[in-house]
């Protein structure tokens, strides 16, 4: 299976990523959670990315593409995999098209998040992240067993610098402008698969099962 998961910020992408990953041992290659691995760790990369992440703007094209390429050619991409939070812009869906060729693969299905706007901001305000292991929680709709920390490995969570909400609402305005478009995009193509994101994880994940078989 080769997918890509498509919402605007706070859609529950990453959460349905992480566990549709582990069911088709597939692995889920997250744009977000490999910038944040860079910038924790000071390499150039997460030196470069930082400012535009912390602003709530892209990063640009060429960086990601290239962070992509890298992670695609990886043996474990060759039985398939979850692309979540990429691609972001037209530029973006350009190249992952001329790589998939390159590599004399398509995509199956993409499946979009249809959340509200206010549903996106009261997730993403109320979010708490691992930094470690990168899973995510609410502070209120999917809390964690222990206040603060981690379910899966006992880390401490944080909340990430983007999702304040004047940041949450500059992201939303960047989704609107850069990445909306692509729906069109992937619509022709027969590929699209729309899911409604609101409601409970578990049949929303149901729900993407069948989108993605479907
Ligand atoms: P990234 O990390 O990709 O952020 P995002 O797309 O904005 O997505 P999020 O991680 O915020 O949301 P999500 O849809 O994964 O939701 P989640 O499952 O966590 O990108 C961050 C930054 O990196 C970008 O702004 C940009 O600077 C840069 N970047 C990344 N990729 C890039 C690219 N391709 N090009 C250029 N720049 C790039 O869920 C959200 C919350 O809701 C959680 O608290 C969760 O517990 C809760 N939740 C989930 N599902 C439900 C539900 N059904 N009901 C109630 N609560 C729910």
């Amino acid at each position: 299976m080769r997918l890509v998961f498509l919402g605007p910020p706070g859609a529950g992408k990453g959460t349905q990523a992480r566990e549709l990953a582990r069911e088709l041992n597939v692995p889920q290659v997250a744009t977000g959670d490999m910038l944040r691995e860079a910038v924790a760790n000071g390499t150039p990369l997460g030196r470069e990315a930082k400012a535009y992440m912390d602003r709530g703007a892209l990063v640009p094209d060429d960086v990601i593409v290239r962070l992509i390429a890298e992670r695609l050619a990886q043996p474990d991409a060759k039985r398939g995999f979850i692309l979540d939070g990429f691609p972001r812009t037209i530029p973006q869906a350009d190249a992952l098209e001329r790589l998939l060729g390159d590599l004399g693969v398509s995509l199956d299905r993409v499946v979009y998040f249809d959340v509200s706007d206010a549903e996106l901001v009261r997730r993403l305000t109320g979010r708490r992240s691992c930094p470690k292991c990168q899973s995510t929680f609410h502070v209120t709709s999917n809390p964690p067993k222990h206040e603060n920390v981690c379910d899966r490995c006992g880390s401490t969570l944080v909340q990430r610098e983007d999702d304040r909400e004047a940041t949450v609402r500059k992201r939303l305005q960047v989704y609107a402008e850069q990445t909306s478009p692509l729906l069109d995009r992937y619509k022709k193509r027969g590929v699209l698969r729309t899911v409604a994101g609101e409601g409970k994880i578990e049949t929303i994940h149901g729900d993407i099962k069948k989108a993605v078989n479907g």
